[in-house]
């Protein structure tokens, strides 16, 4: 087990790792959100461009273009980044084209390496946890960061899956960078809405009046599922 602590991190370990993508503020937990709440599946998309192209191939009354740019909605889109914004109401049955700054760009970055692609975040934990314990795959937590850099958030969220595995009695080889999330985990885990807050991207959120969104991103084990990535879509997966 491994986690990777920044977005251009190559696996240094040869073979097919199965990767669980985190983007804590924001984008994992609206993925994983959206697909609770009924969306049909999810495509994401490394630019503004692409995401209109995309959503301009499926059926209009059945697909939302979603995703933003500083944290804002993205004009002419329908939903931004705020994982309320993907309520049952706005999201049962639709197709979502989604394009964030780091989040979406990574899910489709981590889809060309070969291994199946989960997401994962604080919010649906217990699923990762359980879906991780129970296959017999090496597996790699990849963080998202923020614009390449390195973001606490992400680190924090990977090290807590790592020390929920080793406690379910699962032993995998822990790698460096699972050892060091794992110290980071620990160091945090008292207060996971405060350290989100405290972060870079989470001081940014509340500058632009969007800290309301911590809570939501942070509370643990809330949904039950593992999204996965195939050929483009992310679609719902109980563990
Ligand atoms: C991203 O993908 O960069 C983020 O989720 C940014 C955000 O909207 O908070």
């Amino acid at each position: 087990m491994d986690v990777a602590w920044l977005p251009g991190e190559k696996n240094p370990h040869p073979g097919e790792w199965d990767v669980f993508v985190v983007d804590v503020l924001r984008a994992s937990t609206t993925v994983i959100t959206a697909l609770s709440n009924g969306a049909r599946e999810i495509m994401p998309a490394a630019s503004i461009a692409e995401a209109r192209r995309s959503a301009g191939n499926q059926k209009k009354d059945a697909v939302l273009l979603c995703g933003e740019r500083a944290g804002f909605r993205i004009r002419g889109f329908d939903l931004g980044n705020s994982p309320s914004d993907y309520s049952k109401e706005r999201v049962l049955g639709k197709s979502l084209v989604f394009a964030s700054t780091n989040g979406s760009v990574m899910l489709k970055k981590a889809a060309g390496k070969g291994g199946r692609v989960f997401v994962a975040g604080f919010v649906n934990m217990d699923a990762v946890v359980q879906a991780i314990s129970s296959r017999d795959k090496d597996t790699r937590i990849a963080c998202s960061g923020r614009e390449g850099g390195f973001s606490l958030e992400d680190a924090v969220c990977a090290g807590m899956i790592v020390d929920r595995v080793r406690n379910m009695g699962v032993d995998p080889e822990c790698w460096d960078g699972a050892l060091s999330a794992l110290l980071l985990y620990r160091h945090f885990a008292s207060d996971l809405a405060g350290m989100a807050r405290n972060s870079f991207h989470g001081k940014y959120l509340a500058s632009i009046g969007m800290d309301k969104d911590i809570p939501d991103c942070t509370a643990v084990s809330r949904y039950n599922i593992v999204p996965e990535m195939r050929k483009g879509r992310i679609t719902a997966k109980q563990p």
